[in-house]
């Protein structure tokens, strides 16, 4: 099985998840690749796509590359997010990307929290839409720490022996 580790990150929270998944993953043929680099998914069998939650949703890159997914493909998706681990407002960015992908597997989701930084908080609260997510990111200054990161490399694992067994 060939995987690929797609992810889109800003300010670098994803991308650490994302490393901690392609090791997670183990001596399985596998690659790392930023979104940004518009990687080719065609020739993997499970894509693992990770992205930030961006205003309860899917960043419209990331929309696009989920999109282009051929049919008949295994995904699974982490998010890092600042607002509460499990919580509605994250929730509804996975719901989100799971709506994208008729035809396509989806094998599981995975999500973190991921820090935001304080000056952008002061100003997201003032802001009605973003007051609640910014007020519950004021605790996640430390995350992704590395409990968060080693659920990532369990979560990887077992992502793969579900794809196998299916
Ligand atoms: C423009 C923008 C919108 C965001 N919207 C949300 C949101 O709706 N809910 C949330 O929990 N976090 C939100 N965040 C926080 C990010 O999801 C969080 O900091 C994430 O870990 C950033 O990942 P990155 O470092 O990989 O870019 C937002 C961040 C930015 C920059």
């Amino acid at each position: 099985m060939k995987v690929l580790v797609a992810y889109y990150s800003q300010s670098g929270n994803t991308e650490k998840v994302a490393k901690a998944i392609y090791d997670g993953l183990g001596f399985v043929e596998k690659d790392l690749a930023s979104i940004k680099d518009k990687p080719r998914s065609r020739k993997y069998d499970i894509i693992f796509v990770g992205f930030p939650v961006h205003n309860h949703s899917v960043p419209a890159v990331v929309e696009t590359f989920i999109k282009r997914i051929p049919e008949g493909k295994k995904i699974a998706f982490f998010a890092t997010h600042g607002s509460l681990r499990g919580g509605e407002l994250a929730i509804t960015a996975f719901y989100y990307a799971v709506s994208l992908t008729a035809k396509k597997q989806v094998l599981g989701t995975f999500g973190c929290r991921g820090k935001v930084k304080p000056k952008m908080i002061e100003t997201l609260m003032k802001n009605p839409q973003d007051k609640f997510w910014a007020l519950e990111a004021q605790s996640a200054s430390l995350n992704p720490d590395e409990g968060d990161l080693e659920d990532a490399r369990k979560w990887a694992w077992w992502m793969l022996m579900k794809a196998r067994a299916l």
